[in-house]
């Protein structure tokens, strides 16, 4: 079968486009025909070896995936040979990925896709709506009414924080780097959408929220608790989940006299039930037409080094280029 994968560690042409052998599915797995994949900026550090994980060579690179059963390994019983199927998670702790023609996957990691949504769309919201879901609802605990701020509203999962924020009742303000994005933002739902290059951000959220920020979904490497911090709301929220090397000032005088909370989680670390919740309301949202992913940029699975090396330049070294997702594409 045709995959991209990498024999070892190290800068997007370690990538290699080649054959390798269809795995087998094993007792509880099923065997995906992959129709599409979608990369992640976890994907780059896996890739780089700036983060380490279990990982065994030949590795194929991706996380998220949708595509068609065909066929069921000893004991799989969820699905049925040729439902469509999407998920995440792959290719993490240990994990084979699945930018390849097949993947064999815990039926677990599976999710039907609804009638309305394309392969494409379908691996492109993967990870990151479980990812906003999960600091939405599990740890933010976000109730209708409340006001979210999230930068980065047309990017992988601050797109997904504003549609789910917007579709669970509360207030959503964004902030993006140009006009076209903000349009897009606003597109999505969010209620206001800043200009992180020419506006003045901590000034604007006070105007829009005088009382504060209920729930802030941060999504940058470098956040700003010393700005951040007194900006939420009495019993705000604050989300953490990027920036394994940042080492933020805490302004403490503003943060447990007004009982905040931090809340840092990778969703990797989330059991297959509760990404199942996610993928639930997921489904539903995207079925209602509430939910849609973004995608920004389709590669064919031959330039798969390239695409990394397209999401490297927009996501750490900030081009500005993409909107949205990556996406591979598996014919
Ligand atoms: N903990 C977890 O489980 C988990 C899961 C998924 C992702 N992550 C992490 O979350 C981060 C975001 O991932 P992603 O896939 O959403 O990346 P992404 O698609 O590259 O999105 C980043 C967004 O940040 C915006 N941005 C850049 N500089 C900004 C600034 N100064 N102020 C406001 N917004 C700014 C970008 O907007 P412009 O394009 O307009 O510049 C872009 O929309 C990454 O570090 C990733 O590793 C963690």
């Amino acid at each position: 079968m045709r995959a991209a994968y990498i024999e070892q560690t190290g800068p997007p042409d370690v990538i290699q486009v080649g054959d390798l052998p269809r795995p087998k599915p094993g007792p509880g797995q099923v065997l995906i025909h992959v129709r599409a994949s979608s990369l992640n900026p976890i994907d780059l550090y896996l890739r780089s070896g700036m983060i380490a994980m279990p990982m065994a060579f030949p590795y194929v690179i991706g996380c998220d995936f949708a595509g068609t059963v065909e066929e069921l390994g000893p004991g799989a019983s969820r699905f049925r040979i040729g439902d469509r199927v999407w998920g995440s998670n792959q290719g993490l702790l240990g994990r084979q990925g699945v930018t390849a023609e097949y993947a064999a996957i815990d039926e677990h990691w599976l999710y039907p896709i609804p009638k309305n949504q394309t392969d494409q769309e379908a691996a492109a919201q993967a990870l990151v709506g479980i990812t906003a879901h999960l600091g939405l609802f599990q740890y933010g605990r976000l109730s209708a009414g409340e006001t979210v701020y999230v930068p980065g509203g047309s990017g992988g999962v601050g797109s997904m924080v504003v549609q789910m924020a917007k579709a669970a009742g509360a207030r959503i303000v964004t902030a993006a780097g140009s006009d076209s994005k903000l349009d897009l933002c606003r597109k999505l739902g969010a209620d206001l959408a800043l200009n992180y290059r020419t506006e003045d951000i901590p000034a604007r959220l006070r105007e829009f929220a005088p009382d504060g920020i209920d729930v802030w979904y941060e999504t940058q490497r470098e956040p700003n608790l010393e700005v951040a911090v007194p900006l939420l709301r009495k019993r705000g929220r604050m989300i953490l989940m990027a920036g394994r090397a940042a080492k933020p000032i805490l302004p403490l005088g503003a943060f447990y006299p007004r009982n905040c909370a931090l809340l840092g989680f990778a969703m990797f670390n989330a059991t297959p039930e509760e990404q199942q919740r996610c993928a639930d309301d997921i489904n539903r949202w995207v079925e209602a037409g509430a939910l849609k992913a973004l995608i920004g940029q389709v590669f064919p699975i031959a330039e798969a080094a390239r695409a990394e090396q397209f999401l490297d330049e927009n996501t750490i070294q900030g081009a500005g280029k993409l909107s949205g997702k990556v996406v591979i594409a598996i014919e």
